[in-house]
């Protein structure tokens, strides 16, 4: 299934993503942890040169405990800070603060050694649509949150949120385009929801979701709908029939089925599933 997706507001994205990022000290990257690579942007690196960085793995209660654990060590490895979260936790706020403040710690300390003391960090949220940025942001606004007004040079009418002590949050996330440039990662954006509905024919789509779990998760698949062997589109037909999910007819309604299967696997009903590993280090590989 090939994928094809960029949306003309996406030039217009990519300018607003260049004017924020020279306001910040930090870029904030969301990746979805159940697909990271898929999830991230080919031009962030470029995008971000210069700034510190944080890569907060989202939705990582969707993901696989073990192999979010070993995407933070990948890009712990390639020299990036990445923590696994789940932004509609309570204990979100923190643990982003957290992060950020032991990322920025070098430029605090050099703040002070210059006399400079309480200078905020200035941050941004930045990733792919449907990632979780404005979950991200407003669980780091908390309810306290004060918006600090227009700062001068602001000239988009952004504002900035106060988080914690020590940083300012802009209110309006950076939006990234996806990358398109294999079918696999087409696909994985579609199966976690990042693309178009309208984009994407749910039984083809159900049907590479099928595939992937029997490596993935075998037997997920059997527990829920009884059926798991053979053609993905007969494992279909089977959870239809086992639903009692037909048409007029009697006949089994694989497409109301497949987009079933897609929301349940979506919302975490077949157990926490990644769908990327991180490529084998050759330490890895070999310790
Ligand atoms: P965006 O700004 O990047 O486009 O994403 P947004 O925050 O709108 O989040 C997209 C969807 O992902 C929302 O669900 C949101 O609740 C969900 N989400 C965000 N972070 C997490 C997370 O860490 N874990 C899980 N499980 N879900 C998360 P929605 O169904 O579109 O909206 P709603 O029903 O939650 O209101």
């Amino acid at each position: 299934m090939v994928i094809q997706w960029y949306p003309g507001h996406m030039t217009k994205a990519k300018r607003a993503m260049l004017d924020d990022v020279k306001k910040v000290d930090l870029v904030i990257e969301l990746l979805d942890a159940r697909i990271p690579f898929s999830s991230r942007n080919p031009d962030i690196d470029e995008l971000a040169r210069g700034k510190y960085r944080l890569i907060l793995l989202n939705k990582a209660d969707l993901a696989d405990e073990a192999v979010t654990a070993a995407w933070v060590r990948h890009f712990r490895e390639s020299g990036l800070r990445a923590i696994a979260l789940d932004a509609r936790a309570k204990t979100a706020r923190k643990q982003v603060e957290t992060a950020i403040t032991d990322i920025c710690r070098e430029k605090i300390e050099k703040d002070r050694k210059r006399g400079i003391s309480g200078r905020r960090i200035k941050a941004m949220v930045a990733g792919i649509p449907n990632v979780g940025k404005s979950t991200v942001i407003n669980s780091l606004a908390g309810h306290a949150a004060a918006k600090t007004g227009n700062l001068p040079g602001v000239t988009r009418g952004n504002q900035w949120i106060r988080v914690g002590t020590s940083v300012d949050l802009l209110d309006t996330p950076g939006i990234l385009w996806p990358k398109f440039e294999d079918e696999t990662v087409g696909t994985n954006l579609a199966l976690v929801g990042s693309v178009n509905e309208e984009i994407t024919i749910p039984e083809e789509l159900a049907a590479e979701l099928i595939k992937s779990l029997r490596q993935i998760s075998p037997g997920a698949v059997s527990r829920r709908y009884g059926a798991e062997e053979g053609e993905p589109f007969d494992v279909l037909k089977a959870a239809a029939i086992q639903r009692s999910c037909f048409k007029k007819q009697s006949e089994p309604d694989t497409e109301r089925m497949a987009k079933q299967l897609l929301n349940e696997f979506r919302s975490g009903k077949l157990g926490r599933i990644s769908l990327e590993q991180p490529p084998v280090t050759d330490e890895a590989a070999h310790g």
